[in-house]
C-alpha cells in the first residue's frame, strides 16, 4: 500500500512497494496526463514533481514518495494558468504534445530554481527531456516568456 499526497489530495493506492509511480498515477490513480516513453529515466515524459522537485516518475519506486506531495501536470494549476502553461499556448510549443505535459513540468521546476534563467541554464536543465517533433527552439523561448 502506498500514501501520498497527489495534486492536494490525500490518496491511498493497494500496489506493491517496488511499483513505479508513473503506473501508480496512471492506472491506479487515473491522472493520465504523465507519460510513459522510455521507462528507463532517460526520455523526461513521465516528469512530475516530488516535493517541489522535477522528478522521473517511471524510474521512482512509490515506497520513496511516501507521505510526499507529488504534482502531476494535472494539478499545476487550477485553470491550466500556470506561465508555463500559458507561455506554451501563446507560442504554440506542441506538435505531436507526446512528451510536453514533461517538458511543462519541467521547465516549471526549472523556473522556481532558476526564475530567469540563461539560454545555457535552460538547455542545461531541459536536456533530459526529449522531444522527438524536435520543438526545442519553441521550449526554449516559451521558457523565457514564462519568466518575465
Ligand atoms: Fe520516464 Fe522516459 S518514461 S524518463
Amino acid at each position: 500500500m502506498a500514501q501520498f499526497i497527489l495534486n492536494g489530495q490525500a490518496v491511498v493506492a493497494e500496489v506493491d512497494a517496488d511499483t513505479p509511480l508513473l503506473w501508480v498515477i496512471r492506472d491506479e490513480l487515473g491522472m493520465t496526463g504523465t507519460k510513459f516513453g522510455c521507462g528507463i529515466g532517460t526520455c523526461g515524459a513521465c516528469t512530475v514533481h516530488v516535493g517541489g522537485r522535477a522528478t522521473r516518475s517511471c524510474t521512482t519506486p512509490v515506497s520513496s514518495v511516501e507521505g510526499a506531495e507529488v504534482t502531476t501536470i494535472e494539478g499545476l494549476s487550477e485553470q491550466g494558468d500556470h506561465p508555463v502553461q500559458e507561455a506554451w499556448q501563446h507560442l504554440q510549443v506542441p506538435q505531436c504534445g507526446y512528451c510536453q505535459s514533461g517538458q511543462i513540468m519541467q521547465a516549471a521546476a526549472l523556473l522556481k530554481d532558476i526564475p530567469e534563467p540563461t539560454d545555457e541554464e535552460i538547455d542545461g536543465v531541459m536536456s533530459g527531456n526529449l522531444c522527438r517533433c524536435m520543438t526545442y527552439v519553441r521550449i526554449r523561448a516559451a521558457i523565457k516568456d514564462a519568466a518575465q
